[in-house]
Parts: structure tokens; sequence; C-alpha cells
């Protein structure tokens, strides 16, 4: 039987003088408005939920019996295994993911109970699933305490419900890593010191059969990230990492959805814009993670994966070794008036005409970046279309070059068509850009340039051979 809250927050207000007398939620609010000096805390009790609040230096003392259990009928939860239940939540009201990358098909934020002897909560979620989040944690929990809460990442997508949480349970300890635990400090107020339990590289942690041990991966998107791996039903709990953009449909596990054909280009721009950057530090991690016997990736978002490893593990090593996952041709172009893009069309079509696949044509203005830094890490060969502005490249193309370099792209074949009315010089300014890329082949003899429009289709056939030949 668990509480629910919000729907029955009535109860008793006894004053310290022992006077008592009834109110209910919407009072409370607005004392918690209009008073300055109102200081609140919340704690549960067995099976009530108490708080405690100073008003005006008058100790208010609220207890809310366990008279008022209901059922709590809101969870949606999914079972992983016989003892691991997933607790997440999705969100499709999110916008910007970061408040930088569009999220059309919304995102999840992954949480999960382990009920053993001991239970145990794997990181938290966002404040915008706050609500859902608790509602599976309690369902999932059954009536029972929590033990544990461990800390795999502290980025407020995963932590910003902790202190909550923290209060919901305060019996529970807190494992985190000694990078994590002055982040907590940094982010809350409660004392997480009193109640933590430090682990490092290696360290177990018993719940009774389940064992949990803790696997450092600084970088993995933040410096305090680890993951956590489960021997008994072999899980890896694993952070940011094989996570992936969008939303669930219900369906949590890979084998229940078309993963190639509805996730990956999430998946990739999930990776390449959000942990791509850190790429060496992922690669740590896969080496790790190579001596686990694995039944289950559990990420913070998106899917879990129980079959068809090889799959992702493939993915993830073409990504984080910034080796392209597929043969072929990432046309980008910015162009003011269309003569640019016409030129872009044209060699599109040449490679076509030429047999070549995995063409893909992009205006850098209004192709959001993280779709541009996808392509990137996704083809094996680029070409960069620019008319020349105030002397430079378009600073839409500039930008993205930029972007590319930031994300630590490398290993790339480049080739380079300018256009200009007076003094072309397009070209010049995206090499400059480039550098600082490593290991770019950049197709120097066949950069291609014009003055305003296409006068003469030669010198872009002739980098069609090129790019075909070479690929
Ligand atoms: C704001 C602005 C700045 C420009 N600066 C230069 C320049 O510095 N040098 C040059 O040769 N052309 C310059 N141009 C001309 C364009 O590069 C040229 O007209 C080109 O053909 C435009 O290609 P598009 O049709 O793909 O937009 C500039 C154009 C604009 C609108
Ligand atoms: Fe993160
Ligand atoms: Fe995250």
């Amino acid at each position: 039987m668990a509480v629910d809250y919000r729907t029955r927050l009535t109860g008793l207000l006894k004053r310290k003088g022992g006077r008592s007398e009834c109110f209910c939620l919407p009072f409370f609010r607005q004392a918690s408005k209009n008073q300055a000096r109102l200081q609140v805390l919340f704690f549960r009790r067995k099976n009530a939920l108490c708080i405690v609040f100073r008003v005006k230096n008058m100790v208010h003392y609220l207890c809310i019996e366990s008279v008022y259990e209901v059922n709590c009928i809101m969870y949606c939860t999914r079972k992983i295994t016989n003892d691991i239940t997933w607790v997440g939540a999705s969100d499709r009201r999110l916008h910007l993911f970061e408040n930088v990358y569009p999220i059309p098909r919304g995102a999840s934020f992954n949480s999960y109970v382990i009920s053993d002897e001991k239970t145990c909560l794997m990181d938290t979620v966002d404040y915008n699933c706050g609500r859902q989040f608790f509602e599976n944690v309690e369902h999932a929990l059954n009536g029972r305490p929590l033990d544990y809460i461990v800390v795999d990442h502290m980025e407020p997508d995963h932590a910003a419900t902790l202190q909550m949480a923290a209060e919901k349970y305060p019996a529970a300890t807190i494992v985190c890593n000694a990078k994590t635990l002055p982040m907590i400090q940094q982010f809350f107020t409660f004392d997480a010191a009193a109640r933590s339990l430090v682990v490092s590289e290696g360290d177990t942690l018993c719940l009774g059969r389940h064992t949990l041990s803790f696997v450092m991966a600084p970088m993995v998107h933040w410096p305090e990230v680890m993951v956590t791996y489960d021997a008994l039903d072999k899980v890896l709990f694993s952070a940011d990492a094989f996570g992936t953009f969008g939303a669930l449909d219900g369906y949590l596990f890979n084998d229940e959805v078309n993963f190639d054909r509805d996730w990956l280009d999430d998946a990739r721009r999930y990776y390449t814009n959000i942990v791509g950057k850190y790429s060496p530090q992922v690669q740590k991690l896969l080496g790790k993670a190579a001596g686990l016997d694995i039944a289950y990736i559990c990420p913070l978002h998106g899917p879990v994966w129980r079959s068809d490893f090889g799959y992702i593990l493939d993915k993830y090593n073409k990504w984080s070794s910034y080796t392209p996952e597929d043969k072929g041709v990432f046309i980008a172009y910015a162009s003011m008036y269309g003569d640019t893009e016409n030129a872009a069309n044209i060699l599109a079509c040449e490679l076509a005409e030429l047999g070549v696949k995995n063409v893909v044509i992009r205006d850098v203005s209004n192709t959001d970046e993280s779709e541009l830094i996808a392509l990137a890490f996704r083809l094996s060969h680029l070409v960069l279309c620019s008319p020349t502005y105030n002397a430079l490249c378009h600073p839409k193309m500039e930008h993205f070059i930029t972007g590319m370099k930031h994300h630590g792209l490398c290993g790339r074949t480049v080739a380079l068509v300018e256009n200009g009315s007076w003094a072309p010089a397009a070209a010049k300014a995206m090499t400059a850009a480039l550098e600082g890329m490593k290991n770019l082949t950049v197709l120097e003899e066949n950069k291609v340039t014009f003055k305003s429009s296409l006068k003469d289709r030669a010198p872009l056939e002739a980098l069609a051979r090129v790019l075909a030949k070479d690929l």
C-alpha cells in the first residue's frame, strides 16, 4: 500500500501549545507563499509524511498518518528483471535538451529500482519528470524503505530530484564517488556527507543477492561519472553512455523497437553532440566494459539493451574512434541567393550518376547544428560549399566548422567549393577554420572556385570523379 500525498494531503496541524486545527493543502500553499520567514522540512516517518515548519518563530508540526493511505495508481514502470524495475519517465514538452539540442521526439530520463534484501535506486530524474518518477519509485518499493541511492552522474537531467529523493527517503545512504560528493554539496543543501558511502573503482556494495561494483568513467560526460555493474542479473547501468534522445513509446527494450530505423539517427545525434567530444574516455570505458559479462545495458536515456549488443557496440566503437559509419559524401552548403546551393545540387547529381551511395546535402543555415555534426560523424567525405562573405566564408559555415572542431571530429576527407562576386576568399577562410582538426585529407587540387554563378561544370564533375574513386 503506497501513499498518495498529493490528493489526500489533509490532516491535523498541532501547535506547540497542543491546540490543533484541521487544514488542507491550499491553506498550506498559501502560507508558504506569503510568509517570508517560513522554513519547511519534509520527512517521512514509517507510513506518515511529516512536515515541520516555522512561521514567525512558532514551530508547527504536521503529520499525515497512514489512515490517509490510498493505492498509488499513477505509476508507469517496466520490469527489467525480477528484481530490477525501470522507474524513469519521458518528457515530450522539453524542446531543447540542455537548452541547446532540439528534441522533437522528446527524451526519456531513466532511473531504476533494485529490490533485494536492501533496496537501491539508480540515479534520479530531471525536475519535469519528478512527479511521475516518485510515483514510480513508491510503486517499485511497494511500501519498503529505500536503503541506497546510487549517483552515477550529477548532471541535473539525472540529479535534479536527488535532494527531494534524499528527503523523501531519509534513511537512504547516498552512494557516490569522491568527485560526486562535493558536487552534491554544490547543488544541494542536505547533509550529503553525513549519509554518504563514497566508493572508488572496483568497490562493491552487497544488496543481498545482488552485488554492485563501481567502474569510474570520468568525462563520459562529466568528471564524476561512474557506471555500475550488477553481477547477479549482469546489468550495466551505463549512465549517459548508450543513451539517446527520444521519449519512450511504452517500449523500453531495444528488441521491442526498430532501433536502426527509428532510433539510430537520434542515438547518433545524442552521442556525437553530447558525448562525442569525450570519445577517448568512451573508448576507455568500452575497454573496461569488454571484461564484463553483460545481459542488459541500462542507460540514463532511451531504450534498454538486452540483445544485439554487437550492433550498438559497433556504432559506439565507430563514433568514439571517429571512424565513419558509412562511406559517403556529406555536402554542407551555405548560400544567400542560391548559386552556391546550385553547385551543391549539381555535385550531388554527378555523384549519383557515378553510382555513389550515401550522398546527403544540408543547408547549414537551416539545419540544426546537432544534425550537421551527427552527419559529419556518420560519413567519410565532406564537401563544404560557401559563398564569400565580407572576405570570409559564410558565418553559418564557419560556425559549423567550429562545431566540428569542438566535437573533436577528425580523420575525414574534405573538399571545398567557393563562390564570390569580386574576390572569392571562402575556401581560404574555410581552410583556416578547419585548422586544428586532426588527420584531415583536404582535396586541395580539386578546390572549385566560381564567380557569382556556375559557368563551367567541369571542375565540379572532376571533383565528383575524385570523390567517387576515393570512396
Ligand atoms: C553581405 C555580403 C558580403 C559579401 N562579401 C563578399 C566578399 O567579401 N567577396 C566576394 O567576392 N563576394 C562577396 N559577396 C558576394 C557573394 O559571395 C556572391 O554574390 C555569391 O555569388 C553569393 O552566392 P549565393 O548565390 O550562393 O548566395 C558578399 C555578399 C554579401 C551578401
Ligand atoms: Fe550527462
Ligand atoms: Fe543525461
